[in-house]
């Protein structure tokens, strides 16, 4: 998937330059560069951009949660903060609870590192089945719980505060470590961006960036423990060093300069569009019975074909072939289950093309679903 030349991104979760403000960003990396040149200049040390960490623990208030920079990291994208946090906490072998479905990316990680898995499925609400991820806390079974508590990728729903606040205590009480990816919680449509589990325990880990709401290119991303800052800062030492001062002193500046929530509002209004005409298109185009999830915003769609008929595998050759991407359901999983499913992502905008892809992918849905499967 990585190396196809798809025209139509809808394997993603990202969308079109022309969503982030990149031209605000390009200029203030162009004056910094000139006016700073120690930003360049200088060796990278210490655990990053003080500036950048100030205008993260300044925003972390509004979402409940009161944080020190000592306790802040940068890292090179959330990615990075999401593997110092489970380095720094497990042991090869160490049981992780993830959500199921589960974006693909941490399962292949917790594989990389050697981590076991448990994946929670989801219940009828779209967040993981509460009483089950407490049973596994209270066995004993898991060391760590990963989640994507704000807008699931690839469901796309929150876990209301209540909820989140009974698993952080469960986790607390039983020596569980929640380590909470956070990347799409700015992208929420609602009346308050959603609270992160940090704000309900100060035991949690939290990681996020950038890459969904500033620039997919710009590779900043944070993580912030009370726990574990020593072990996390040694080992980001020993693996990248640092990250380049200069990109995070222009999102420090973004940050700072006020046009951010501007951006934010504009980016999450057109985000729902974008996702309204795809969710619309889907229920139009698709075979009755398909099921399409219903997300808080953040841009991906998770669709559910009627049946076990569909054969996932096949239908993402079959689009690749016609340069149409899309992220296949059994990369979701580490068993057989969402191999009648597949995420899309609506991030690249609404128009004929995304259009006529949808009505070819539901056209050959259609026919794998009266066709015998090989
Ligand atoms: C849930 C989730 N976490 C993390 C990332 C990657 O974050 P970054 O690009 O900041 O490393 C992605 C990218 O799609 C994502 O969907």
């Amino acid at each position: 998937m990585l190396g196809s030349n798809c025209r139509v991104r809808l394997d993603l979760a990202n969308g079109d330059s022309a969503l982030y403000p990149v031209k605000k960003l390009g200029s203030l990396m162009r004056q910094m560069g000139y006016s700073k040149p120690a930003l360049l200049g200088n060796t990278v040390k210490g655990t990053g951009y003080v500036p950048l960490k100030v205008e993260i623990a300044r925003r972390a208030v509004h979402y409940g949660c009161n944080i020190s920079t000592d306790d802040i990291l940068i890292t090179n994208g959330c990615i990075e903060a999401i593997s110092l946090s489970l380095r720094a906490t497990t042991q090869p072998g160490d049981v992780v609870a993830v959500e199921s479905p589960c974006y693909f990316v941490l399962l292949q990680m917790l594989h990389n590192l050697n981590l076991r898995v448990i994946e929670v499925e989801a219940g009828q609400e779209g967040y993981v089945n509460v009483a089950k991820l407490n049973g596994l806390f209270q066995r004993k079974a898991v060391q760590v719980f990963l989640t994507l508590c704000n807008i699931n990728n690839p469901l796309g729903k929150s876990i209301p505060n209540e909820q989140k606040a009974y698993i952080a205590r469960q986790a607390d009480e039983n020596d569980v470590v929640i380590i909470e990816d956070d990347i799409f919680g700015d992208t929420a449509f609602g009346e308050r961006r959603p609270f992160p589990m940090r704000a309900f325990s100060p035991n949690a880990i939290l990681c996020s960036g950038f890459s969904k709401t500033v620039a997919p290119g710009i590779r900043i991303g944070w993580v912030h423990s009370v726990n574990y800052m020593r072990k996390i800062a040694s080992l980001k030492y020993t693996s990248t060093m640092g990250t380049s001062v200069l990109s995070q002193a222009a999102v420090a500046e973004l940050l700072r300069s006020g046009g951010y929530d501007a951006h934010l509002r504009k980016l999450r209004r057109e985000l729902a569009r974008q996702i309204s005409a795809m969710l619309q298109s889907v229920l139009r185009e698709f075979p009755a019975g398909t099921r399409v999830s219903d997300p808080e915003v953040g841009y991906v769609l998770w669709v559910e074909m009627p049946a076990q008929a569909l054969n996932v595998r096949a239908l993402f050759l079959k689009a690749r072939n016609a340069g149409i991407g899309i992220a296949p359901g059994h990369m979701f999983a580490t068993d057989q289950r969402y191999d009648h499913c597949f995420r899309l992502n609506a991030g690249f905008g609404w128009n004929d093309e995304v259009e006529q892809a949808i009505r070819q992918l539901a056209q050959w849905c259609q026919l794998s679903l009266t066709e015998p499967q090989d």
